[in-house]
């Protein structure tokens, strides 16, 4: 399993935000080799690491990925994004999600959100942090944002030392264009 040039970024930003990090709970969602994860826990961060239930091998990876750098505080869960799963449902609320590059498939986009949702009733003020890699200018969130009653700010890159090609020794970003974005609830009263 690879590392994608979304899990940098979103890494870089986690570091980039890392006194803010102790003691928050934090979750992330297909998380794979679970870069960002590892990133917010090492900075104190209370991390859960989530993949498809129906992947064990990607649980698996994000196993290992505690194992090898020495994080045996860190649970991994089963969560399949838009499925109501017992897991899901007995998850404590968390403070910030994290998504690295799971935006790829807009059948999925509506699922990824429904998962978000859920866990916006659970804490009103929890925040998606999310980096995405622009794969098609036909894809927008806006649309499913708007109904599910979400509200997105672009971060630019620059704004956390992101605007390079080489960040932190990785040369991963590369070319890529990769956006970060913050998603949270949209509600008036927040
Ligand atoms: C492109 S990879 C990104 C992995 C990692 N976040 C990163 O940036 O390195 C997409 C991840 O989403 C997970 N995934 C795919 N479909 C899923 C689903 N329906 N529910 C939960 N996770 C899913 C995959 O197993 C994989 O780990």
């Amino acid at each position: 399993m690879y590392v994608w040039p979304c899990a940098v970024v979103l890494a870089q930003y986690l570091w980039f935000h890392r006194r803010s990090l102790p003691g928050k709970a934090l979750l992330e969602i297909g998380a794979g080799v679970s870069l960002p994860g590892v990133v917010a826990a090492k900075c104190g961060a209370e991390v859960i690491l989530s993949d498809s239930c129906e992947l064990p091998h990607c649980l698996e990876v994000c196993r290992q990925s505690c194992r090898l750098n020495s994080l045996p505080q860190v649970r991994v869960v089963g969560l399949t994004w838009g499925h109501l799963s017992q897991d899901l449902l007995a998850l404590p609320p968390q403070d910030i999600i994290l998504a690295s590059d799971v935006f790829f498939e807009p059948e999925d986009f509506e699922d990824i959100l429904t998962t978000v949702y859920f866990l916006m009733q659970k804490n009103p003020k929890v925040q998606l942090w999310s980096t995405y890699q622009v794969r098609s200018a036909d894809w927008s969130l806006e649309a499913l944002l708007y109904k599910w009653d979400m509200k997105c700010i672009h971060i630019p890159l620059a704004s956390f030392d992101a605007d390079r090609d080489d960040i932190a020794d990785s040369a991963l970003p590369g070319r890529h264009t990769i956006e970060m974005l913050v998603i949270s609830f949209a509600k008036d009263r927040l």
